[in-house]
């Protein structure tokens, strides 16, 4: 059993999405049950070193997957992760593909999110009280992306494909999407879809966070009306377990960059700093 204490600030966190339940290869060296105002996280913070560099590593979903992505509880997330030092998260997800050219197998770096979700969830840290509005104009990190890309770039010849940009359509689910749908998302230059990139983006922001998602791509929904191609769970398992060795090199690569001290600004998301608070609005 670990400890349930680290007393040095963790910066860098990693959320990981259905497929990516653990960082194996990393040496853990704490595991936080944290309570936040907003209730407990997914899962216990795991504190993972990483050449001298600690990262904390939360389940989106649960370390048994037991919470749907309507059910997670996104605002304990983002919280507790700040409440131990977080200033960047790296979030994974599991996305169809909405583009020919973006295979199942692909990993995407969306630079822009639809939302449609339907409002069921909790999705804002300013209520009660606090009013607040948060830019949102660039949903992600505009520093994180180009880190990211320079890490895949690398393991090209390793057969791994990055999308530098797309937009995500983050859906209410849990149940896929119509073939309408699907085909009306296409119609609105959406890249892929998934339900798991908000409120976790928005709440990012509110907490001054530099968020950046990256996306692996496990089917093509079901717009392509292909026999047998409409997706289903067993795909998306099928190749998130078939993708999550390109996962773990790609975080690896990520995380050995981000360590690095000339990212020193970009890891402690200097730019982000008062911003929320820029945006709040006390009666
Ligand atoms: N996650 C993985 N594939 C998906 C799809 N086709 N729609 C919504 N979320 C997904």
């Amino acid at each position: 059993s670990l400890p349930d204490k680290f007393d040095r600030e963790v910066k860098i966190a990693v959320i990981g999405g259905t497929g990516l339940t653990s960082l194996p290869g990393y040496h853990p060296v704490a595991s936080l049950n944290i309570s936040t105002p907003w209730g407990a996280p997914s899962s216990p913070i795991m504190i993972l070193e990483h050449n001298g560099i600690p990262v904390a590593f939360v389940a989106r979903h649960g370390v048994y997957h037991q919470y749907a992505p309507h059910e997670v509880p996104a605002r304990a997330n983002i919280a507790a992760l700040r409440s131990i030092g977080v200033r960047t998260i790296i979030a994974f997800s599991a996305v169809g593909s909405l583009q020919e050219h973006v295979k199942p197998m692909d990993f995407v770096l969306p630079d822009q999110i639809i939302d449609r979700t339907k409002g069921i969830r909790p999705f804002t840290f300013f209520e009660g009280g606090v009013v607040g509005h948060v830019g949102f104009a660039d949903p992600f990190d505009p520093h994180l992306s180009p880190i990211v890309q320079r890490c895949a770039s690398s393991m090209v010849g390793e057969g791994v494909v990055l999308h530098n940009k797309g937009t995500i359509v983050c859906m209410e689910g849990p149940q896929f999407s119509t073939r309408a749908e699907s085909e009306m998302y296409r119609s609105w230059g959406g890249s892929v879809i998934n339900m798991s990139a908000l409120p976790e983006a928005k709440l990012a922001r509110e907490a001054e966070l530099a968020y950046q998602m990256i996306c692996m791509a496990t089917d093509y929904d079901c717009w392509r009306n292909l026999p047998g191609e409409d997706v289903d769970v067993a795909m998306v398992m099928k190749y998130m377990a078939s993708n999550g060795e390109n996962a773990k090199h790609l975080v690896g690569a990520v995380l050995d960059e981000l360590a690095k001290e000339e990212h020193a600004e970009v890891v402690s998301a200097k730019h982000w700093e008062g911003s929320a608070q820029g945006a709040v609005k006390f009666m």
